[in-house]
């Protein structure tokens, strides 16, 4: 089963490879992409796909077709400022200021969760953010039951932090983090109103 498995991968990554160099999908840009125009049949002995069964053409066509759709949007998103990309991550903000429990169910809600700065360009896309709006943010930061420890929204243990020189000081009564104009954080009372940074 797992060999079956991991031939049919790699032979539909080969395909996805050998097609996005070599295929010529409908209204899709390339040597013979002239939009509307190149079908699998007009391009027989041309194409690299001409073997290929109808069905997976198709469906390898349609893949392509919609990452490029897809990035068209976000590159439409970012230009206008309604995004910002940090490695795999998407960054937004409804410019909402809330409480906690809000703030993480309306990242929730738009499928995503609160941003959560793992290293320090992260950090920097998300003060960004705050910095646009000139408010500060909560990040999706927890302190656990052992005071002084904080932790992810999935209970791991922290592996980056821009605390503010001598943060975290609530001791357990500060159980949220806000982030600071200057991108430095702060433990604090999870009953604020601060500005809402959703990650993706
Ligand atoms: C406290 C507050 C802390 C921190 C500190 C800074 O009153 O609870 O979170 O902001 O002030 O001086
Ligand atoms: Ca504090």
């Amino acid at each position: 089963m797992f060999s079956y498995m991991s031939y049919m991968l790699t032979a539909v990554a080969a395909l996805l490879v050998t097609c996005d160099a070599l295929c010529k999908c409908p209204g899709i840009p390339g040597l013979f992409g002239i939009p509307g125009l190149p079908t699998r049949d007009g391009l027989k002995g041309q194409s690299h796909l001409s073997g290929l069964p109808g069905s997976l053409y198709t469906e390898v066509c349609n893949i392509l077709d919609l990452k490029r759709r897809l990035s068209r949007l976000e590159g439409v998103l970012a230009l206008n400022g309604k995004i910002i990309e940090v490695g795999e991550k998407i960054l937004a903000s409804n410019g909402k200021e809330v409480d906690f429990p809000s703030a993480l169910e309306s990242c929730e809600e738009a499928g995503g969760t609160l941003a959560t700065p793992t290293n320090e360009e992260e950090n920097k896309a998300v003060l960004g953010i705050v910095k646009q709006y000139n408010r500060y943010a909560y990040l999706g930061i927890k302190e656990s039951e052992t005071s002084g420890q904080f932790m992810y929204m999935n209970g791991i243990p922290l592996n980056y932090t821009k605390w503010h020189p001598h943060e975290p000081n609530g001791k357990g009564s500060e159980k949220c983090v806000e982030m600071y104009t200057d991108g430095t954080w702060n433990d604090r009372r999870c009953n604020l109103y601060r500005l809402t940074i959703c990650e993706f």
